[in-house]
């Protein structure tokens, strides 16, 4: 069991209220990220729920109980942070071990947990090591299997990939995905990696100095961004904004176009710009337009190859049903 709700929590530094009155319910078994721009309260947020930070105002219950002055030990839940502070002396078992020790528990329940747990996370042959023999895709596996042993209600995850390269992070990235799976318990994880929150996430809220923006599954904040900026906040490359009166065109202040859905003719087409740059990934290309007259930039991506280079002549054509309408609020237009 791991359901957490949120009801009308607050959360002030001195003066500064970091998080304005604010609701939230996670469900239990759910995978749910935090993500926004940095200083938005992601991580506030999360030791509010983990008992690390009291909160101002409000009230948080786990399980159906209220557990606003429970102290973080007592929540059942696991918090991984970005570094793992692992034991060097010891090694990976003995670090595992660590926590169930101090609690007292029997040696035999402790070896059925880490065993469990280096089965789980692939640390199986990693036991007898020592921090220091481990890269740090192995030590952050470490350090989540310290967290699994205590069989938590709910793991709290704070950018735990962030000091790895990017080939460990999409390599962890699957580890965590698979380790929802099969635990089935519920996970909140914090980023301001936008592609993490996409491919991890069942539900994704995005923050915004405090404020939930939005709160939805990937794709529905992919399809349907509630303003302009989740629009601009989901999805990469960045969806493009335009203006003016190719917006009034379509009866909105802002229309949204994602460079995904932006056709490229090198005769015909509804926009006419230059190329800027050329971005070739082999599997896309990302096209930088000016001179359009619509924005300082469009981007356009096209799946594979194709020819484009520095001051070549292209004509972009937007998918219409895939355009995104915002008024002079920057609120969606249904
Ligand atoms: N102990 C504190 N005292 C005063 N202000 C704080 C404290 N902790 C956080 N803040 C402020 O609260 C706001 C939210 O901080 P928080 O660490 O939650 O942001 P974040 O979204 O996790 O950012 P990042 O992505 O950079 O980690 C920031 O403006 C920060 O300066
Ligand atoms: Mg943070």
């Amino acid at each position: 069991m791991g359901q957490i709700q949120l009801n009308q929590v607050t959360k002030s530094f001195g003066d500064v209220q970091v998080i304005p009155p604010l609701d939230l319910t996670i469900e239990d078994g759910e995978f749910c990220v935090f993500v926004g721009p940095s200083g938005c309260g992601k991580s506030t947020l999360l030791r509010l729920i983990a008992g690390l930070e009291d909160v101002s105002s409000g009230h948080i219950a786990i399980n159906g109980k209220d557990a606003t002055m429970t102290p973080p030990a007592k929540r059942g839940l696991a918090m991984v942070f970005q570094s793992y502070a692992l034991y060097p002396h010891m090694t990976v078992r003995k670090n595992i071990a660590f926590p169930m020790k101090m609690a007292g528990m029997s040696e035999d329940e402790q070896k059925r947990r880490i065993d469990a747990a280096a089965t789980a996370l692939n640390l199986t042959d990693y036991l007898d090591r020592k921090p220091g023999q481990l890269s740090g895709g192995q030590r952050q596996r470490v350090a989540i299997g310290r967290s699994i042993v205590r069989e938590p209600d709910a793991f709290l995850f704070d950018e735990p990939l962030s000091n790895l390269d990017a080939a460990l992070r999409v390599g962890m990235r699957l580890e965590i995905s698979e380790l929802h799976e099969r635990l089935q318990t519920t996970m909140i994880y914090v980023t301001h990696d936008q592609v993490e929150a996409m491919t991890m996430a069942d539900k994704i809220v995005v923050l915004r100095s405090g404020y939930i923006e939005q709160v939805g599954s990937p794709l529905d904040l992919y399809h349907a961004p509630r303003n302009k900026f989740v629009a601009g906040f989901i999805g990469s490359p960045k969806m493009n904004l335009i203006e003016g009166p190719e917006a009034a065109k379509h009866e909105a202040h802002t229309i949204g176009i994602r460079p995904e859905h932006i056709d490229v003719s090198k005769t015909e087409g509804t926009w006419k710009g230059v190329v800027g740059v050329a971005e070739h990934l082999g599997s896309d290309t990302f096209i930088h337009v000016h001179d359009t007259g619509l924005a300082d930039m469009i981007t356009v991506r096209i799946i594979g190859d194709i020819e484009a280079k520095h001051g070549d002549t292209v004509y972009l054509t937007p998918q219409l049903d895939q355009m995104h309408r915002f008024d002079d609020k920057g609120l969606r237009i249904a």
